[in-house]
């Protein structure tokens, strides 16, 4: 109970520690985008008052030290992910980014009508229209892997879905809405062995647990910087080397070529080939900071200090009467879906935000899950490594209040 009575990481985080409203703020919605260390506000800080310059182009002192520090975070970020080739690291604005890429770069060259994509039911919209958008196009089927009440795929479902139109998996590593980790490492070899390809969704794994792009043995994987104590406008999308080959360029611009002339436009080799224009350059290297901190805790210490947040919250939480948890499968990350008896749950965001603290209510970008839970939305309370104890009792006790309120 120590390390999350007196943890020692919060004080990297200059936001988690304010008043808002005259209350002290308990931030419980890292799931949505997680608060960020020093070290990453002040490199940002350094880009803009001192370092500004365009990337891979100038021949001056400026620009070869901001390219120097850009690619820098690319090699971070390939080692963080075990990514066999640095060049299999491209930069995009986010996961949601990186979804359309490989939808309208590979599936829309790649597959054909008739071929089936499988998602799955707990998927976040932007690892399900991005698949649409093309299905449509091209005359693809999507097809649904059921999960059951705990909130955890029916693996017996995917295997009998996997029949030999399925080409393409997409598939969420954990849960935004659930907190569940899902099996991506057997869903993996069960996709090669039916010949498809696997896409995975990693957004809010990459910040909780270890992702290691050749064990897991996936196709692409994609993450955002903010969600792992980065900047927002940057997230990486991985891919298998021949495939990035042979897919052909998503977007048109500065970068990406090789030779242009009106006739005949030659790209860039990787992984400029998908970088089209001027990146987000100062959160690319924010980003690779957000590396080095990732690094300097260690996934290992991350994830006991969630662990023992999780089992906190849930046990504590639970003794509210009226409490019910959506999500509750075996394996899971510190995501804690909930309701509280019939109150509606932008009724309790609104009370609990008077309380200083910050949960999310909604779908979370999950309709469809919604509609299995069949609730119209859910209350969210999302841990990460800068919480501590007195954030959940503050959580427990702005509810108390809320129930009260309404009894
Ligand atoms: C599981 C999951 N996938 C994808 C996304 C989309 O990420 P972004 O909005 O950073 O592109 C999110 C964001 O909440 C998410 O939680």
């Amino acid at each position: 109970m120590n390390l999350i009575q007196n943890n020692p990481y919060r004080k990297d985080f200059p936001v988690a520690d304010q008043i808002i409203n005259g209350k002290r703020l308990a931030y419980l919605d890292s799931a949505a985008t997680t608060l960020k260390p020093l070290s990453v506000v002040d490199e940002l800080d350094t880009y803009y008052r001192k370092e500004t310059s365009n990337v891979h182009r100038g021949l001056y002192w400026l620009s070869e030290n901001a390219t120097t520090k850009f690619e820098a975070s690319r090699d971070k970020v390939a080692t963080l992910i075990n990514a066999p080739d640095r060049k299999q690291v491209i930069f995009t604005k986010g996961t949601t980014d990186s979804v359309n890429l490989v939808a309208q770069s590979y599936a829309r060259t790649f597959l054909k009508k008739g071929d089936v994509i499988l998602l799955s039911q707990m998927e976040h919209h932007s690892n399900i229209v991005p698949w649409q958008i093309v299905a449509e196009e091209k005359g693809l089927t999507i097809k649904v892997i059921p999960i059951n009440s705990r909130g955890e795929l029916l693996m017996d479902e995917y295997k009998k879905l996997m029949t030999p139109e399925v080409k393409f998996v997409s598939i969420v590593y954990v849960s935004n809405a659930l907190g569940t980790i899902n099996p991506v490492k057997e869903m993996t070899e069960i996709a090669h062995a039916n010949g498809a390809k696997i896409f995975v969704d990693a957004a809010q794994a990459i910040a909780h647990i270890k992702v290691d792009v050749q064990e897991l043995d996936v196709d692409f994987l994609a993450f955002s910087g903010h969600k792992m104590f980065g900047p927002t406008g940057v997230g990486v999308l991985y891919g298998r080397e021949e495939l990035l080959n042979d897919m052909p360029p998503y977007q048109g611009g500065g970068d990406m070529i090789d030779v242009v002339t009106f006739e005949k436009t030659t790209y860039n080799n990787l992984p400029h080939k998908f970088e089209a224009g001027t990146p987000a350059i100062a959160s690319v290297i924010g980003l690779g900071k957000a590396v080095d901190y990732l690094n300097q805790v260690g996934l290992d210490k991350i994830q006991e200090i969630e662990h023992e947040l999780l089992s906190y919250a849930t046990e504590k939480l639970k003794s509210i009467p009226g409490f019910k948890i959506y999500g509750e499968a075996k394996n899971k990350a510190s995501v804690i879906s909930f309701g509280l008896g019939d109150i509606h749950p932008h009724d309790i965001a609104s009370l609990t935000d008077k309380e200083g603290v910050a949960i999310r209510t909604g779908h979370h970008c999950a309709q469809p899950l919604m509609k299995f839970f069949a609730v119209p939305a859910t209350c969210r309370a999302s841990l990460s490594i800068y919480n501590n104890q007195e954030d959940i009792d503050q959580l427990y006790r702005a509810l108390v209040k809320v129930k009260t309120f309404f009894e």
